[in-house]
């Protein structure tokens, strides 16, 4: 073919650029978060295991797998909220737990509570906006909320309240920082297992409604809970008893132990649920099929009894530690009132050790027991304390105490 200016000229090879293309073409400042430190080492420990190793792992906050009915036939694209009958069947679950009416049109299914959390910070938060959330705490809240342009405002809490934040830190981080737009809470919490009380939510929610912070709850642990005899929620409080304009958030990995999954729901506000509708459309299109479908079979009376009964192993697991920790000698430790996890300082190991990644290094490499140093959680005092998991149940926690009472020598 002739142009006016002669035969068509071969465009010259587009060249790659010998430096790394970020350097090049730019990548978001948004994006500069840290990667999640459990699964880098959760990594480690397969590389070990397949070369020969024998390996203890506490790292993972993972119940083991829950088996799938039958086989599944291909599926389509669901509504971008989820499926009517798994929306229904998630607001049935709130009358059976808690006593309380949620309108199935408020529920927005999501690929595990992950999703909700993007979907969720969007749709509730502007670029600058601040938001509180306890330290220590699960670092994905912090890493979304700051990939989102949110101004994270960590309220670093200890065991005099019990690792949760109180309306007083909250009225001195707004004298600290400004007003706030959220909080975000969890109940148990990650990485400490502590609970709050239907009497310190009402506290919280109190100071939220008179600051106007829209409060995102976290439930992923309810039910994962190991109650006095007599507690009257045992399966923890629902904020949405409690705040109509509060956001919770749950899950099918952790009481169900579908983790894989990657199924979770959000009761919304009604102002929420036609923006996170929206975003839900562009960015996922849909939570997956099949997990909805197997996700219909979780709300059975014979699911709850299994689901319990593998509660109940947790507990016997959580007891071997609670039982244990005299002879480990480490600092203080958070009452693990519920999920599966046992956060504690290490006290006099520190001066062995120094801080708690190296502790935990050299545990792995000279005891065979991986556990989690509380960098994840805590940027600045998690250096002095682990996180053990006693979602590998009761046999595992028994080996990996002998093996740690056997390393601490
Ligand atoms: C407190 C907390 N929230 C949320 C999640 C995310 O879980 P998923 O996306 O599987 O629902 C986790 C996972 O460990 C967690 O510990």
């Amino acid at each position: 073919m002739m142009t006016p200016g002669g035969p068509l000229k071969t465009p010259p090879a587009r060249r790659l650029p010998a430096s790394p293309v970020g350097a090049q073409l730019g990548v978001s400042a948004r994006s500069e978060i840290p990667a999640f430190e459990v699964m880098q080492i959760t990594d480690e420990v397969a590389r070990r295991r397949a070369a020969g190793h024998d390996i203890v792992s506490l790292c993972a906050g993972e119940p083991s797998a829950r088996p799938a009915p039958g086989t599944f036939q291909p599926a389509g694209y669901t509504g971008p909220l989820g499926t009517t009958p798994l929306r229904e069947a998630i607001a049935g679950h709130y009358r059976s737990w808690y006593g309380i009416d949620v309108d199935p049109g408020t529920v927005a299914v999501t690929t595990g509570s992950s999703g909700a959390f993007q979907l969720v910070f969007l749709a509730a938060f502007d670029p600058g906006d601040r938001v509180a959330l306890a330290s220590p705490g699960y670092p994905a809240y912090r890493n979304i909320l700051t990939a989102l342009g949110v101004q994270v405002v960590e309220i670093p809490t200890g065991p005099e309240t019990r690792y949760q934040p109180t309306p007083e830190l909250l009225a001195a981080a707004v004298a600290a920082h400004g007003p706030l737009a959220g909080l975000v809470l969890a109940s148990p919490a990650n990485p400490t297992g502590t609970m709050l009380g239907r009497a310190a939510l009402t506290g919280l929610v109190d100071w939220c409604v008179a600051h106007s912070v829209r409060i995102i709850s976290d439930e992923i642990y309810h039910g994962i809970t190991f109650p006095e005899a007599g507690e009257p929620d045992p399966r923890g409080v629902t904020l949405r008893e409690l705040d109509p304009e509060a956001v919770v958030i749950n899950s099918f990995s952790k009481y169900w132990g579908m983790t894989g999954w990657r199924l979770g729901w959000a009761i919304l506000p009604q102002a929420l649920v036609a923006p996170v509708e929206a975003l839900a459309s562009n960015f996922a299109l849909s939570p997956p099929a099949p997990a909805q479908e197997l996700a219909l079979t979780a709300f059975t009376p014979e699911s709850y009894a299994e689901r319990d009964a593998i509660v109940s192993g947790f507990a016997r697991a959580r007891t071997l530690i609670l039982d244990a920790a005299p002879q480990l000698e480490w600092g203080a430790a958070a009452p693990s009132d519920g999920a599966f996890y046992y956060y504690s300082e290490l006290g006099p190991q520190l001066e062995r050790f120094g801080d708690s990644s190296s502790y935990a290094r050299a545990l792995l490499e000279r005891g065979d027991v991986a556990v989690v140093p509380g960098t994840d959680f805590d940027p600045v005092a998690g250096n002095r304390a682990v996180r053990l998991s006693y979602a590998a149940g009761e046999s595992a926690v028994a080996e990996a105490l002998e093996r740690i009472l056997k390393f601490q020598g």
